[in-house]
């Protein structure tokens, strides 16, 4: 007998959901008594999944008035635990955070074994130690930061210039036109990437140059942010039934090709003994691979390369897409643009040239970079935990091997921390000492405890950069017959949430 795809898929499914069940109840007949969390009613064998949308986030806010600020899903075969206020977030970071700091991979995440050499997808491990201490060393320590500021300055003047031709050729006799902000937003934080990395632009803006490595790369994106199917019914990994897996493997494997080539470009280099005028990141990864040869903390040259990909998945659309929210949000209250760009002239004069030194002086900036990252965390479920062990979280019991989701999005918007939590109003943080490092959890966009990013120092200096010199630089003004009221606050899910309809403002020059 000969068996479609359609039942494959639909027993392999229920064997999952019967596997699972079976073990609920050994667990039940062992004796546990205290039961998992709230959550909705979901369907026989899929259990929760129809329920989430394509934004997760927001559907899972919506559910906390009637279930609670903790939330038990099943997502198939999956137990998946919801974290949704501040109070519950400061319980998991602040007396749990052993117990799930380990991570929860997606399948096509498993492609040329690019979970074994992730920083951010590892097992909470030795591996996982000594390649978090060794970038942290290239991203956490603020003497390394601070040398990389020319590299930061470099990168946002070329932006500026980009926007400023851009603007001049879609306008009309003289007048500047509109500009696809988000792309140079993007370019802008891929080529630093690149420059800290690799000691390369990655992208030219006016060449088809990284046209290659862009598009591998927004491959990678898609299939990682897709739901699978697989990820909810582990039974049908080999099947691979939408093909994600396929692709992934493709797009991927034309990515690593490529950091392959400068990879060896690099290895020739440091043989044919030049010395180079400052160490990169891809030299320090080097010389960890030529020193950790085997054992727990190997580095092959398969990590290597897929640390280098992970720096500019991890830190290119994040940043970006939290410039576009800011200048999305400035847009929409022009007084609140007016405030900042007054403050600007004020510190920097204005006809001076933002400069990180002046970045201490201006406290309504900041302000803003705060007030856009609580309504608009680029990663609004953090990067999901895995529970190392069966865990009694807030009296609940949580399974070992639970999928754990913190809802930074609704914690942002957590009616017991927040006044007015849905206004956009960075006034809020003046005069507080409020911040994103981890400690404050009714705002830890960055996460919290051991997992939190690596790369909050550099978005610390690189978000108020780019964005005040963006406002030094330029007046700007909504175009397309787009008015503060209506300007379209709808979100997509990618690697970093983004605004549904990319931001296309018109940049008119202030400064010389
Ligand atoms: C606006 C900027 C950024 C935001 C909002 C952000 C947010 C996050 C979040 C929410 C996590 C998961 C934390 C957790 O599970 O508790 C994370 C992890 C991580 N981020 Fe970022 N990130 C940003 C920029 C960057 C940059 C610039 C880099 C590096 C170049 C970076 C590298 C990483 C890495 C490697 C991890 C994994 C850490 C681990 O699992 O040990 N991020 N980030």
């Amino acid at each position: 007998m000969e068996l479609s795809t359609a039942s494959i898929v639909f027993w392999s499914c229920f064997f999952s959901a019967a596997l699972l069940l079976f073990l609920r109840l050994i667990k039940f007949t062992k004796g546990s008594t205290k039961s998992t969390p709230p959550g909705p009613q979901g369907w026989p064998i899929f259990g929760n999944i129809f329920d989430l949308g394509t934004l997760p986030h927001q559907t899972l806010y919506r559910l906390r008035p009637q279930h609670g600020p903790v939330l038990w899903l099943q997502l198939g075969a999956i137990n998946t635990m919801v974290v949704q206020s501040a109070k519950a977030a400061a319980e998991l970071f602040k007396n749990h955070d052993l117990s799930f700091s380990d991570r929860n991979v997606p399948f096509t995440l498993t492609a040329h074994n690019y979970d074994q050499g992730s920083m951010a997808l590892g097992k909470y491990g030795p591996y996982w130690r000594m390649i978090r201490k060794v970038c942290a060393s290239e991203l956490l320590v603020n003497k390394r930061i601070n040398e990389m500021g020319s590299l930061r300055r470099k990168c946002v003047d070329d932006m500026i210039r980009w926007i400023e031709e851009d603007a001049a050729k879609s306008g009309a006799e003289g007048r500047a036109g509109e500009v696809e902000l988000p792309h140079f937003l993007f370019c802008m934080a891929f080529n630093l990437i690149g420059n800290i990395t690799l000691s390369r632009d990655v992208v030219d803006i006016k060449s088809k140059d990284g046209h290659e490595f862009f598009q591998a790369m927004n491959g990678v994106v898609e299939w990682a942010g897709r739901p699978n199917i697989a990820d909810f019914f582990p039974l049908l990994k080999r099947l691979d039934p939408l093909g994600m897996m396929r692709n992934m493997v493709r797009d991927m494997g034309q990515a690593l090709n490529l950091i392959a080539r400068f990879v060896k470009e690099r290895d020739e280099e440091r043989q044919s003994g030049m010395v180079r005028e400052k160490r990169d990141f891809l030299d320090v990864l080097l010389e960890c691979r030529d020193d950790e040869k085997e054992g727990p903390h190997e580095m092959s040259d398969n990590k290597v390369k897929i640390i280098v990909l992970e720096m500019f998945f991890a830190g290119s659309d994040t940043t970006s897409s939290t410039l576009e929210w800011a200048m999305t949000e400035l847009l929409r209250r022009p007084e609140s643009m007016r405030k900042a760009q007054e403050e600007l002239d004020r510190v920097v004069g204005p006809h001076g040239k933002v400069e990180e030194s002046d970045i201490d002086q201006l406290l309504y900036l900041q302000a803003v970079v705060k007030e856009t990252l609580r309504l608009h965390p680029p990663i609004p479920l953090l990067l999901p935990r895995n529970a190392l062990q069966d865990t009694n979280f807030m009296g609940y019991f949580v399974p070992k091997n639970t999928q754990v989701f913190v809802n930074a999005w609704a914690i942002g918007r957590d009616p017991d921390a927040w006044k007015e939590p849905l206004s956009f109003k960075p006034d809020r943080f003046l005069g507080s000492n409020l911040d994103y490092k981890g400690q404050n959890f009714e705002f830890i966009p960055f996460g919290s405890g051991r997992r939190i990013c690596i790369g909050i120092s550099l978005a610390n200096k690189l978000l108020p950069l780019a964005l005040a010199s963006l406002l030094h630089c330029f007046d700007w003004e909504l175009g397309g017959g787009v008015t503060p009221e209506t300007i379209d606050m709808n979100e997509r899910v990618g690697m970093a949430v983004r605004k549904l309809i990319p931001l296309k403002p018109i940049p008119k020059r202030r400064t010389v």
